[in-house]
């Protein structure tokens, strides 16, 4: 049974610590906040053993198997090479580091110390991204061809539009749309062979956003493969949305409000586009279904990271690949800084 610390017990400390307090190779030693309450009440809510405000002081008296790394983006490389430095293997949430290069000095940290890194890509376990991909791969839809991934968020009102308390990801190159791009890379990526081209339209059209942009339309293209990234905070519902087309038909689904939608020929000649539409029709009740049973018992669109942290325990005991591997994520930092480099003046 791996001792495993986590260091930030905000938002998504609930899900890191939601899995260790129920994990049979993990057992949650030690929690760590600048927040002497939020500490507090991690200790109290998921049973962790010790509290503390200095993650420096945690790793020195603690000695912990494992470190979750679960604050602001702009500390991760910093505290992550304590963690290192302590000889933990370490966890970190997305993005792991601003840059490309800050990830690979991170890597390197890693490798020297003989301990595992990695970024939480946990989209990239959930079921519907997992039935997009094991589609994909059995040749459904032909080559992949497009590739389109799509965020709906607002971020003019709670975290982000405060003003007296600015939302420390403002300070990031691609102020807070930054948090997302890890996300969008990853999914995208999983697609894209490589990366020839990458052109970004970075904009602010709300003149209240405290964040530098609040739209961001990319377009990255690596052989025939045209990929599309949006990120908008103008429109509804909210999602997180993928689609992939191919030479023979497309698949498509949405990580918030999960379904599978998939167009083939079918082999009916011209029904086909009928029997897509009654397959499609039947499972789209089954997914309701399934999406309410979900509601109902509280199982949320983070059941991937759950399944990322599980796979990621079952390498450290050394059975299996670690989940996100070091291509994974030097691939999704090098896309973020071409898309960020590739920002104008916002509009
Ligand atoms: N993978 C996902 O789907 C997902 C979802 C939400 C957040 N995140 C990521 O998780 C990270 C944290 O996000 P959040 O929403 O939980 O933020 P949050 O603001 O709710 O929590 C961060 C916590 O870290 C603490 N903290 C800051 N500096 C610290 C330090 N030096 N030592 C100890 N504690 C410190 C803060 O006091 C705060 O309680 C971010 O990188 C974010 O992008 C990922």
């Amino acid at each position: 049974v791996f001792r495993a610390a986590v260091i930030g017990a905000g938002k998504i400390s609930e899900e890191h610590l939601g899995f260790l307090g129920h994990s049979a190779v993990a057992r949650p030693v030690a929690v760590c906040d600048l927040s002497p309450a939020l500490a507090q009440y991690a200790v109290e809510r998921f049973g962790v053993e010790q509290a503390f405000t200095s993650h420096r002081e945690m790793l020195e008296r603690v000695r912990p198997d494992v470190v979750h790394v679960l604050t602001p983006p702009h500390t991760h490389c910093a505290i992550v090479e304590d963690c290192l430095s302590a000889g933990a293997h370490v966890i970190v949430e997305k993005p792991i580091a601003p840059t490309n290069l800050e990830f690979r000095r991170l890597w390197r940290s890693a490798q020297r110390a003989g301990v595992l890194l990695l970024e939480d890509h946990n989209y990239k376990f959930n079921d519907a991204f997992l039935a997009v991909r094991s589609a994909v791969e059995a040749g459904r839809i032909g080559d992949v061809e497009e590739v389109d991934v799509r965020v709906a968020l607002p971020i003019y009102g709670g975290r982000y539009a405060d003003a007296n308390l600015p939302h420390p990801s403002h300070r990031l190159p691609g102020g807070v749309l930054h948090e997302y791009l890890t996300h969008m890379a990853y999914m995208a990526l999983a697609f894209l062979p490589r990366v020839d081209r990458v052109e970004a339209i970075w904009s602010r059209y709300h003149p209240e956003a405290l964040s530098r942009f609040d739209d961001l339309h990319a377009l990255v293209v690596g052989g025939t493969v045209h990929a599309r990234l949006r990120f908008s905070a103008r429109t509804s519902p909210h999602a997180v949305a993928l689609a992939v087309r191919g030479s023979r038909g497309w698949i498509e689904t949405d990580i918030y409000h999960p379904y599978v939608r998939l167009v083939t020929p079918r082999g009916a000649g011209p029904l086909s586009p009928w029997l897509n539409q009654l397959e499609n029709g039947y499972a789209l009740m089954r997914w309701s279904v399934v999406n309410l049973r979900d509601k109902l018992l509280y199982r949320k669109t983070y059941h991937g990271l759950h399944r990322l942290l599980q796979r990621a325990y079952s390498a450290l005991a050394g059975d299996g690949e670690s989940p996100v591997s070091f291509e994974d994520m030097d691939r999704a930092t090098s896309l973020i800084d071409r898309l960020v480099q590739a920002q104008g003046q916002p509009a």
